[in-house]
């Protein structure tokens, strides 16, 4: 079945683009060009310029100079409203999507009906039905949107997509959030779009999936474009030395580091999750100094509980934590981080950061104060936070203007940096580690890697949770798995096979 409703763009093509922002050149004369029928995917470091071409193409920024042609004609896009008038639709990497309206509702938003004020609602569930049909998008047109997974709320912004008849679709980012099976049910949906005669442009980090979906690859980098090639031709090794301009190992030396005392410990601890059902279940578990513990599992099975009970954002309902020998169930989250517990949540858009807040006030955001961003509690030294900024800022590559720009203002990988910069900094006991490298750029997670693995030699005790399997296994010394809430099996660094753990993600095998 042909879906022949979409807006026919043969080609986009956007020649000479530049973009500045106060005091950064975000897009320096990029020539860029998409045709239907193609997957083209853009990679770069962070803060490369790669949401910012986007945008401009989207109508949400103007570009400074350059111009964009659709089949060959100029087009002056100002607004999304343009963008979609012309066929362009962008996936966002947050949602925008009311919870407690349905799919169908949702759809028909900000849509004009053709009948006069008011939309039919069930004749636009039967076309989200049918589309949903063509492209195996599996929603349900009268489910609320609150009901749906994150990989299901993506597929809703997809079909609003495809329902005004978009054909070139941007998605920025779109599988950071989605566990690997989600993945692979998007990428089936995009083919899908293919055939139809869509253009797909497809912005991620990971070297992988770029590979396996697109049909040519542009590499950006510091607001240049370094090249464009076909797939084909390239490599995760090509890629990576294009992006970057050096070679990534992502393999790492694993030194056997002497396992010492316990430094955190959850004995019999229960949790509600936010909608009141169990979040976790009987969970026992220790973390020693010196010693990595990978979590594994597929999201939404507790991962996000276990680290808020830990760091004292979550109540538990029984059990207890101990930190270094001392029950911390009563502690506040504040009095653990004082008792060196540092957190790198896995929301840091949201958990990690203030963002109307300067980069150098954010570092400073549990530490002002303490000794030696305060003395006597009173003064800030803002000369030591200027200059422990600046060492941020080099160590981890972040990208910005000053150490007084808003954090809102920094590329989204970029302030996940920072939280990272500031957490590591802290010379914790122990560490818990969410997604630690989601949205970060290569360079950056052997960076990051690095650091976790040189925490880990000084004695940290560490708990990284990540849906990364490759992560999990290089870096951890032990791995236990998450299922629904419980801890269902758990394995040394030395006995670790991907596909067991895989399945027990899965909850088909349970060692007894
Ligand atoms: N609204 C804005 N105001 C000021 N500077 C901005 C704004 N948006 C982006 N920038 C800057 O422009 C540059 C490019 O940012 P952009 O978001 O396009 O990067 P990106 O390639 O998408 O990175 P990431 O992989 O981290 O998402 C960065 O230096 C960023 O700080
Ligand atoms: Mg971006």
């Amino acid at each position: 079945m042909v879906n022949p409703q979409h807006k026919a763009i043969r080609s986009v093509e956007m020649k000479k683009i530049v973009k500045h922002f106060p005091g950064v050149l975000a897009v320096d004369e990029v020539d860029f060009d998409v045709q239907a029928g193609e997957v083209h995917a853009l990679l770069g470091e962070n803060g490369a310029g790669k949401s910012t071409l986007m945008k401009i193409l989207y109508g949400l920024y103007s570009a400074n100079a350059g111009e964009t042609l659709i089949n060959g004609h100029p087009v002056s896009i100002k607004s999304p409203r343009t963008a979609i008038e012309l066929g362009i639709g962008m996936i966002h990497q947050h949602f925008m999507l009311v919870p407690s309206l349905t799919v169908a509702e949702n759809v028909a938003m900000g849509l004009r009906s053709s009948r006069g004020l008011l939309l039919d609602i069930d004749i636009v569930s039967e076309r989200v039905r049918k589309l949903s049909e063509i492209y195996n998008l599996n929603v349900d047109p009268a489910v609320p949107i609150w009901h749906l997974s994150v990989g299901e709320q993506q597929r809703v912004e997809i079909l609003r997509a495809l329902y005004k008849e978009a054909s070139l679709l941007i998605l920025d980012e779109p599988t950071a959030v989605l566990t690997p099976q989600e993945v692979d049910d998007l990428f089936k949906i995009l083919r899908r779009m293919k055939e139809d005669g869509h253009s797909l442009i497809f912005i991620s980090h990971k070297l992988k999936e770029v590979l396996a979906i697109s049909d040519r690859i542009t590499v950006l980098r510091d607001g240049r474009k370094v090249d464009t090639i076909p797939a084909e031709t390239a490599t995760r090794a090509s890629l990576a030395q294009m992006m970057v301009g050096r070679e990534v190992v992502l393999r790492y030396e694993y030194e056997p580091v002497e396992i010492e005392e316990s430094r955190l410990a959850l004995t019999g601890v229960h949790a509600n999750s936010d909608r009141g059902y169990a979040g976790l279940i009987d969970i026992n578990l220790t973390v020693h100094s010196g010693e990595i513990v990978g979590v594994a599992g597929v999201s939404g099975n507790g991962q996000q509980e276990l680290a808020q009970v830990i760091a004292g954002l979550r109540p538990t309902s029984q059990g207890n934590i101990y930190l270094d020998g001392k029950k911390i169930d009563s502690c506040s989250a504040n009095q653990r981080s004082l008792m060196g517990l540092s957190y790198i949540p896995e929301e840091r858009m949201i958990e990690g950061v203030i963002k109307d807040f300067t980069v150098a006030e954010n570092v400073v955001l549990h530490g002002f104060d303490q000794f030696p961003f305060a003395w006597k509690g009173f003064f800030l030294n803002l000369g030591a936070i200027k200059k422990t900024t600046r060492q941020h800022i080099i160590d981890y590559e972040i990208k910005t203007p000053s150490t007084e720009t808003p954090v809102k203002s920094l590329s989204g990988g970029n302030i996940q940096k920072l939280v990272l910069a500031r957490e590591l900094s802290r010379e914790p006991h122990v560490l818990i580690a969410a997604q630690p490298t989601r949205g970060v750029d290569i360079g950056a997670t052997e960076y990051i890697h690095r650091r976790l693995l040189q925490a880990r030699k000084v004695g940290v005790a560490i708990l990284l949770i990540s849906e990364d399997l490759d992560e999990i296994l290089a870096l951890s010394d032990r791995i236990v798995v998450i299922y629904e809430g419980k801890i269902v099996g758990e394995v040394s660094r030395e006995e670790a096979n991907i596909n067991e753990i895989g399945l027990m993600m899965a909850g088909a095998s349970q060692p007894e």
